[in-house]
């Protein structure tokens, strides 16, 4: 019999390097993330359901921005102090599977600026390589939400960090957000950029010899854009 909790007992799972957050690990998204996993599920309802872990993940990434105190006149008459959003923020998805998660982030943040970074390996280098950036011209001032849904070893992360630092970022401004990640690809995270925030859904058990999370849910853009 399950357990009716809305929390579940405390995950036993690898310990998160420091720059590293994990979404409230509830029933709700466990079950949300057991069905993207599941390989029966149909390309509708994995879109569907994707698009509401990344909805927390981007009301988690929101929670990382600073605020302001505000104090608004209620229709009441009354005032309520609370606070507003300081500093402007952008999405940047890593192609081809980070494109998947612009929706999502639209959902939660209406007319948000989204700019696209596409890293490949090089055949020569088997190194990650940059084909194509393009991304807001005052990228320097704003939060970055980075999205790519996978962080597997971390290489092509790493380099569209380095892509989004040479254009002004501030490492401490970036949030990366993704809905399953790897203990391997969270230790290269953080021994690389300690400052960049990393906001995963679930951290799974390990990469396997192809470099695919296990027990992971696959090929996510394949899943995403092929069903
Ligand atoms: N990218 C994916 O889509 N899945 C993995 O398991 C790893 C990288």
């Amino acid at each position: 019999m399950s357990n009716s909790a809305a929390v579940k007992a405390p995950v036993t799972g690898p310990k998160l390097p420091p720059n590293a957050t994990r979404l409230p690990q509830t029933q709700q998204l466990d079950a949300l993330l057991t069905i993207i996993r599941d390989k029966e599920t149909p390309r509708s309802d994995f879109i569907f359901y994707s698009d509401r872990i990344i909805r927390l993940l981007v009301e988690e990434g929101l929670n990382h921005l600073p605020t302001l105190e505000k104090t608004v006149m209620t229709p009441t008459g009354l005032p309520y102090k609370g606070v507003s959003f300081q500093g402007r923020i952008c999405g940047v998805s890593i192609l081809r599977a980070g494109e998947a998660m612009e929706a999502g982030l639209r959902e939660c943040c209406r007319s948000v600026r989204i700019g696209k970074i596409l890293i490949q390996r090089d055949e020569e280098t088997a190194q990650p390589k940059l084909f194509y950036a393009k991304l807001p011209e005052d990228i320097a001032e704003r939060w970055v939400l980075l999205l790519d849904p996978m962080l597997a070893t971390g290489g092509s992360a790493l380099r569209a960090i380095e892509v989004l630092i040479q254009h002004g970022v501030k490492p401490e401004r970036i949030l990366f957000l993704n809905l399953i990640a790897s203990p391997e690809g969270l230790d290269n995270m953080y021994r690389n950029f300690p400052q960049v925030r990393v906001i995963s859904g679930w951290v799974d058990e390990k990469l396997d010899e192809k470099s695919y999370i296990i027990p992971g849910l696959g090929d996510y853009g394949d899943r995403y854009y092929s069903g």
